[in-house]
């Protein structure tokens, strides 16, 4: 019984899952500091060299002479964002009902969404290991249990997941959804082939769990070619698609999409209690992209994107110790390290900054532990000197390290 008297204690207040977000993230937290002499080479920043400035302005100056009330006002989404997330889906093969498209703020408002309308405390999600901490976060927060299926150079190891569904199946029980980045994926660089994206579709079938598929990078091909989006292929009734504006337009206008079967839709709606994205931001966007714009913007991208990625490669190559293993992806954001057994990331790390460069320690992705001995380098954010330097650097500190121990 509550009197007057009782003390007061706010933390009292808060659900249970309230406090999943204090033990989220003891990794990150126990990193060193950045300074100001720092080189990060820690996160997916986008280079903000390559934003569009002057269409940007030219965009928002034309929306706001165009129809001021329909973008300023109360009013609903652009539907022509829709229709064109609608073309390039069909572009891709998808046979688009635009109906189960949605308009979010951000790809992360889906991984947030998600995990409300699925899971109950405790309930199974499977992810890759590693896998991009935003989801892991998300999902943790709202309860779940995390199984984690590794990931080798094809993406996630496929015959893992079987056995994980097997074992799951075998306890009376099973996942809720998986959650892949089978294209360029965050933080490995690797990419998932045709036949195991196939197999994975089949496992979600037979053993009727949700596929997300993050495809966050999707558009981000140093070759421009796009991989088949699981939803062109058999059993794409049991995948979750999302994609994201913020890699091929900017992180800040916060625009993706979500694509999926009519009974997960209808719930992400309901649940996305945000009135629906806003008019203004929407039509910049599909303001901004029409007549083919886009396209061309992607391109030039990821041309710059390559261009970077080989700087990144070739720096590599002249200064780490030959031990150092590292990826080599074909587009997306990231390398990533694989570190001989005398040097764990996080004690390199520790060097590293105080050579004045910092990485990503591949710790961060595994949401029940691994990746000790890797680490994920971005070569999106630095201009071209810096990443040179910055490779340079970390070399050194490696060097440096080795020859401390
Ligand atoms: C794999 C992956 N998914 C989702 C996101 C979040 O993207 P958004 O800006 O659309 O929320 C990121 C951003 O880094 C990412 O790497």
């Amino acid at each position: 019984m509550i009197s007057a008297n009782s003390p007061r204690d706010l933390d009292a207040l808060f659900a249970r899952r309230a406090f999943e977000f204090d033990h989220a993230n003891p990794i990150l937290a126990d990193l060193p500091k950045e300074n100001n002499e720092t080189i990060s080479l820690a996160y997916g920043d986008a280079d903000p060299r390559l934003f569009p400035i002057k269409e940007l302005i030219a965009s928002v100056g034309g929306l706001l002479h165009e129809n001021t009330d329909a973008v300023l006002n109360y009013a609903p989404s652009d539907r022509a964002l829709t229709e064109l997330v609608a073309t390039r889906l069909q572009r891709r093969g998808v046979a688009v009902d635009p109906q189960n498209i949605l308009i979010t703020y951000g790809s992360s408002q889906i991984l947030g969404l998600l995990p409300q309308i699925m899971l109950n405390q405790g309930d199974i999600v499977i992810v890759e290991g590693p896998t991009f901490l935003g989801g892991i976060e998300y999902f943790v927060t709202q309860g779940a249990t995390i199984e984690t299926v590794p990931v080798g150079t094809q993406g996630m190891d496929i015959d893992a997941l079987e056995e994980t569904l097997k074992r799951l199946a075998g306890r009376g029980t099973q996942a809720k959804f998986i959650y892949t980045i089978p294209t360029h994926h965050n933080p490995t660089g690797t990419m998932m082939p045709l036949e195991n994206r196939k197999r994975l579709l089949a496992l979600a079938s037979t053993y009727g769990v949700l596929v997300l598929e993050d495809d966050a990078y999707g558009d981000l091909d140093f070759r421009g070619e796009m991989a088949a989006s699981l939803l062109t292929l058999p059993g794409s009734e049991w995948v979750l698609h999302i994609g994201t504006f913020s890699k091929i337009l900017a992180p800040g206008v916060r625009m993706a999409w979500a694509y999926g079967p009519t009974a997960v839709m209808q719930r992400l709606r309901k649940f996305k209690s945000d009135q629906g994205a806003g008019p203004f931001i929407t039509r910049l966007v599909s303001f901004i992209a029409q007549d083919g714009w886009l396209d061309n913007h992607i391109r030039y991208l990821n041309a710059e994107y390559a261009h970077k990625y080989e700087v990144m490669r070739d720096a590599m190559a002249t200064h780490f110790p030959v031990d150092v293993q590292v990826s080599t992806p074909g587009g997306g954001f990231f390398v990533y390290g694989y570190l001989p057994q005398d040097m764990p990331a996080r004690a390199l790390i520790d060097v590293a900054i105080a050579h004045g460069v910092s990485f990503l320690p591949g710790t961060v992705g595994y949401a029940n532990g691994g990746g000790t001995h890797e680490m994920r380098l971005a070569f999106s954010f630095q201009s071209e000197a810096n990443i040179v330097d910055g490779i340079a650097r970390l070399g050194k500190a490696m060097h440096a390290y080795r020859a401390q121990q």
